[in-house]
């Protein structure tokens, strides 16, 4: 049987190594945002709204399994508030199959979990971000989007899935298929309002990178609300990435738990894992994949730069504070960075600190 019809025809169907390096980013993020959340604010959501049966015919757990897990295996679970996992399905087999797989897990009083009956998204997000809520427009919620196709989430959408101060949206976008039918007659009438504008337009032309350059404009509609964002593709092997997932966050602490992620997944450059480069390491020399980070350091010559400041410009740039001490201890090297504050410190470049930073110029031996 086809995929296509597999996927059309059957209650459950068979995983892919796609699917699997995508929950591995799930569980990933989920483990970090689980940690710092969970053990923040007295109760959070998750939504996993387009959540599947819950299982593939070949064993692995679907999402909203991947989810209950991630919590209940957590090695902070002890200290986690509580948890709710709400789940909706459009298909009814889909959504029974769901209970069933849910009903072979341990309750656990921190995890209230509610498997909805069967909806459509479009139609039930400002329901289920009521029940998300419960009353409080400030309690975290993550949405988890991840549909089978561009109609079902247009980006008006993903923006009322973001209203509330602490939502965030982990979105599946599906940049194999805009390469593939970006310039069909016609399909202009998709692209719009799946990236809320015409700003899909500035990738088309791309020859080299089409899929990566789709993801950029959708993050950027993103910043261009005021959101911070991040993206990693999701492939096999050397072939190009089927899909990215994109996460949308109101606070820069979410792309703080986004940033190990993709660096873990992917060891040369952060952006997207392929199933076999998932969890293998690299051998490559992380170093040059600092440049971006080095250049917009380099930046600064002239002006003293609170850590805070150089910590949030290395999350922006998907960048770890291990990457952003890498890239001083370079520069320091030449002489173009200086920790001024502390002058006395156990490591070179200690949370808090404060560094100036010089242009070439101002190194250069005049008498030369
Ligand atoms: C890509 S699969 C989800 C896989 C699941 N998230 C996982 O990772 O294991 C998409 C699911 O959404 C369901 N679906 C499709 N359109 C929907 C809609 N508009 N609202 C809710 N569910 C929908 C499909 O029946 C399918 O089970």
């Amino acid at each position: 049987m086809r995929r296509v019809d597999e996927l059309r025809e059957r209650t459950v169907w068979k995983s892919d190594p796609h699917t699997q390096v995508k929950h591995l980013v799930y569980r990933h993020y989920l483990q970090c945002w689980m940690g710092k959340i969970l053990q923040k604010f007295p109760e959070a959501t998750i939504v996993d709204a387009f959540a599947g049966p819950g299982v593939y015919t070949d064993g692995p757990p679907g999402s909203p399994v991947v989810v209950a897990k991630t919590f209940l295996e957590h090695t902070a679970y002890r200290r986690f508030n509580k948890l709710n996992l709400i789940c909706l399905e459009e298909r009814p087999d889909r959504v029974e199959e769901l209970r069933r797989q849910f009903a072979k897990l341990s309750p656990s009083p921190q995890l209230n979990i509610s498997v909805q009956p069967p909806g459509v998204f479009a139609e039930q997000q400002p329901r289920l971000s009521a029940l998300a809520h419960r009353g409080r427009a400030e309690t975290p919620v993550l949405w988890l989007i991840d549909p089978f196709d561009l109609k079902s989430a247009p980006f008006s959408l993903i923006r009322q899935c973001l209203a509330g101060p602490r939502d965030e949206v982990l979105f599946t976008l599906f940049t194999n298929e805009l390469h593939r039918f970006c310039q069909r007659e016609g399909y202009d009438k998709t692209m719009t309002p799946y990236f809320g504008g015409t700003h899909w337009q500035s990738a088309v032309p791309e020859r080299r990178g089409r899929r990566e350059a789709f993801a950029a404009a959708y993050q950027q509609g993103l910043k261009d609300q005021g959101l911070f964002t991040g993206g990693f593709g999701i492939k096999v092997s050397s072939q190009s990435a089927r899909y990215h997932l994109i996460l949308a966050t109101h606070s820069e602490a979410g792309l703080k738990c986004w940033a190990p992620v993709t660096w873990k997944l992917d060891h040369y450059s952060g952006q997207g894992a392929s199933a076999e480069t998932a969890g293998a390491l690299s051998l490559f020399d992380e170093s040059s994949v600092v440049d971006r980070l080095d250049v917009a350091l380099r930046t600064y010559a002239g002006t003293a730069q609170r850590w805070e400041t150089l910590s949030s410009q290395a999350a922006r740039l998907n960048h770890m504070d291990k990457h952003l001490r890498q890239v001083l201890d370079n520069l320091a090297a030449q002489g173009l960075a200086f920790r001024v504050d502390p002058v006395q410190a156990r490591t070179a470049w200690p949370e808090g600190c404060t560094v100036r930073f010089y242009a070439p110029e101002d190194v250069a031996d005049e008498a030369s």
